[in-house]
């Protein structure tokens, strides 16, 4: 007999519709062991490319390639059942034309069995945006902060901090959101901007730094788990694993070194042999 878990994975559309609703819970993973506990919890995993900062000790997300992507991504969809996984599209695979975002997000969906793809950047994307839409593949938004054009912005501040600032950054949310998107994310901008946004768009906003009044949260787990050295001041850190690591592996080596593990119930004895009688 088959068993058969029934067990249906939260898709775009859900999360579409889910505006104005109960807050969508989002987190990071790029793994498949933190993405099976994230799952219990969470509505959305995000494969970041921040991975590139987490996982690879890179200054900037810049470097991140479309291979990489891929790899974490597998490992997530194995760890996970039932939120919608989304993968990040990194800096040089879906800017260059639409066809190229195409591309670049089909290899994404087919190889990793994902749900959605997030790309960065408003009014310059929106056909691109569109263009991926109409073909099938489900995006979510992403503007205010956009880290990948750290080279182009010089900082990663905060944006929209005077209201002068704020009709370029509204104008990208809309784009986005007439595009077809069916989230957006806003990281990293003023609080009433994030406020104000929210209330205008028709899709959900998915706030990192922006404003409580988002339809949801992100942080990227390493951040809230108090295992990133430097984080924003948007971060809250919801645990503090560092120092336990550390007294782990600092416990594991002083045992090591000691001859004290493994003990007898970390190895394996032979077998005893039945004697006939
Ligand atoms: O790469 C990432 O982790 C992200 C989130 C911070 C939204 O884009």
């Amino acid at each position: 007999m088959s068993v058969h878990e029934d067990i249906r994975r939260l898709t775009a559309p859900d999360i579409r519709a889910r505006k104005g609703g109960e807050p969508i819970v989002c987190l990071t993973s790029y793994h498949a062991h933190t993405a099976r506990i994230l799952d219990a919890y969470c509505d959305v995993i995000l494969v970041g490319d921040s991975l590139g900062m987490v996982m690879h000790g890179l200054e900037t997300t810049v470097p991140v390639t479309l291979d990489m992507m891929i790899l974490q991504g597998r490992a997530v969809m194995r760890g996970s059942k039932r939120a919608l996984v989304i993968v990040d599209l990194p800096f040089g695979s879906y800017e260059a034309s639409k066809e190229q975002a195409f591309a670049s997000a089909a290899r994404v969906l087919k190889e990793t069995g994902c749900g959605a793809v997030k790309l960065e950047g408003g009014r310059r994307m929106a056909e691109t945006i569109a263009f991926l839409v109409e073909r099938g593949v489900p995006v979510m938004g992403h503007v205010g902060l956009t880290p990948q054009a750290i080279n182009a912005i010089g900082s990663f501040r905060a944006q929209g901090r005077e209201e002068s600032d704020w009709a370029p950054i509204e104008a990208d949310a809309r784009a986005v959101a007439d595009a077809g998107a069916f989230a957006l994310v806003l990281e990293a901008i003023a609080e009433p901007l994030g406020r104000r946004i929210t209330a205008e768009v028709q899709i959900p906003t998915i706030g990192i730094g922006a404003s409580v009044a988002c339809d949801g949260q992100i942080l990227v787990l390493e951040d809230m788990l108090g295992l990133s050295p430097r984080v924003p001041k948007f971060v809250k850190r919801f645990g503090d694993l560092g120092p336990a690591i550390e007294q782990a592996v600092k416990t594991y080596a002083e045992q090591v070194r000691a001859r004290s593990f493994p003990g007898p119930e970390n190895i394996y004895p032979m077998r005893t042999k039945k004697t006939q009688g």
